[in-house]
């Protein structure tokens, strides 16, 4: 018996999306007391799905398929045209076990000396200034350490600029007008430094290590061809630009350190350091939905589902289910002791199992990135956080606190304490 899907009445919600962002799902399920409803945004017919198994389905392969279900627009600020997040069955896992082969345990050891050594830079140059906002200087030390570990050539005069255009790329996802405009220039610019170091490899102009980013993708072959150049560079900046993004995870860390300060005393292992990191992407938003495609008919707990149908998954919302989470809405580190992961509970970078599925590869990158952060910010530097406006906007996409947390009076400890 199939039932029919509590609908959104009216002839297109898009203005509601943009209007109430983070919020927009997670209202129209309560107000329905559903787990599914059918909207329509940009014109087209929506499915909108939260929830655990909803997460399971959306990761369905012989059910859904990415082709085509990502709008260009966000090819052209945020992934790149044609990128492996638009690739489906062989094709995708081809090209995906590619970013998975970056992420060996020696490979992550090295990156994370790396962000340590970055973080005693970052330091003495944010003591010099005095005053810093944390999401900038994150975002700086986040693409240094990142060029090092992948093997990208970046001088001190660049940095910022490559920054900031990356930076500008990531936030203009969400974005209309001059803030897509912005993003979608700094792509451009991106994309072709990427190029010209995709091409230095090939040509023996410059070296890099086996393993590293760089050199994996200058010299990956698909059915026995190098990916074209433009290819190569768009999965490069795959690793670099949403390695910039953790940059938002590191504000939201200072955040949750000001707010919630009784934790700063329960970070002394390594245990205690990862259910912060842990609980800083569950508890603040980042990733609001993700779009599939239906590939067949079938029918999912009772609802219809007809090839063609696009389905948009809310992320956020299994992060914050209370049917998942006890006090979802409470800061606390410790619900990760013995939190059991089952692959689709806890999906701040998506679902399933990342080898098969679209799940991000780069959990272990962002992870280690947020520890480093904190155990710095913890254990080696002393700031105070003065006034201001550090309100987290539900309506943009993606957000962060208005003033990017700023520091002050910032001295790095004599004696470093979490080592
Ligand atoms: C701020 C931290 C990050 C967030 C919130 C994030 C989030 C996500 C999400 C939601 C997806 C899509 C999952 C899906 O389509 O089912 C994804 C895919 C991806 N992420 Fe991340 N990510 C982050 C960091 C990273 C890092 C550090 C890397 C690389 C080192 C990375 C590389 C990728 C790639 C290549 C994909 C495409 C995977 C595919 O389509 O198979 N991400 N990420």
């Amino acid at each position: 018996m199939t039932r029919e899907m509590p609908k959104e009445r009216g002839i297109d919600h898009t203005f509601n999306l943009l209007t109430e962002g983070y919020n927009y799902i997670g209202k129209r399920m309560s107000e329905k007391d559903t787990d599914i409803f059918e909207t329509r945004l940009l014109g087209k017919k929506m499915i909108v799905m939260t929830g655990r198994d909803a997460a399971e389905l959306f990761y369905d392969e012989t059910k859904f398929k990415r082709s085509g279900a990502l709008p260009i627009r966000v090819q052209k600020t945020l992934f790149g045209v044609g990128g492996v997040q638009t690739k489906d069955g062989q094709k995708h896992r081809v090209r995906k076990a590619m970013f998975m082969s970056l992420m060996t345990d020696e490979r992550l050891g090295l990156l994370r000396a790396i962000v340590k050594e970055e973080w005693e830079r970052k330091g003495r140059e944010m003591e010099r200034k005095g005053k810093a906002v944390l999401f900038d200087e994150s975002e700086e030390l986040i693409l240094r350490a990142m060029c090092r570990w992948t093997g990208v050539p970046l001088t001190d005069v660049e940095s910022w600029n490559r920054a900031y255009d990356i930076g500008a790329m990531i936030d203009a996802a969400g974005g209309v007008g001059k803030r897509y405009k912005v993003g979608e220039d700094a792509r451009v610019r991106t994309e072709d430094w990427m190029e010209e170091v995709i091409l230095a490899i090939r040509e023996g102009r410059l070296q890099t290590e086996e393993g590293s980013a760089a050199h994996v993708m200058a010299f990956h072959r698909e059915s026995g061809e190098l990916l074209d150049l433009h290819m190569a560079a768009i999965e490069l900046l795959n690793v670099i630009r949403p390695a910039v993004a953790v940059a938002r995870f590191v504000s939201f860390a200072g955040l949750a350190l000001h707010d919630f300060p009784e934790w700063k005393d329960k970070l002394q292992t390594q245990k205690e350091l990862n259910n912060f990191a842990n609980e800083v992407r569950r508890f603040y938003p980042f990733t609001p939905f993700l779009g599939a495609i239906a590939k067949k008919d079938f029918e999912w707990d009772g609802y219809e589902f007809k090839e063609g149908d696009a389905v948009l998954m809310d992320f956020h919302g299994v992060n914050r289910d209370p049917r998942l989470w006890d006090e979802p809405e409470q800061f606390n580190p410790d619900r990760f002791n013995d939190f059991v992961d089952d692959r689709f509970n806890f999906v701040p970078q998506g679902g399933g199992d990342p080898n098969h599925g679209h799940r991000c590869p780069g959990e272990p990158v962002t992870v280690i990135i947020i520890e480093e952060s904190v155990r710095y910010l913890t254990g080696s530097l002393e700031y105070e956080v003065p006034d201001q406006d550090l309100t987290i906007n539900m309506v943009r996409m993606p957000t962060l606190p208005a003033s990017r947390f700023v520091m002050d009076r910032i001295r790095v400890k004599e004696n470093k304490s979490a080592e």
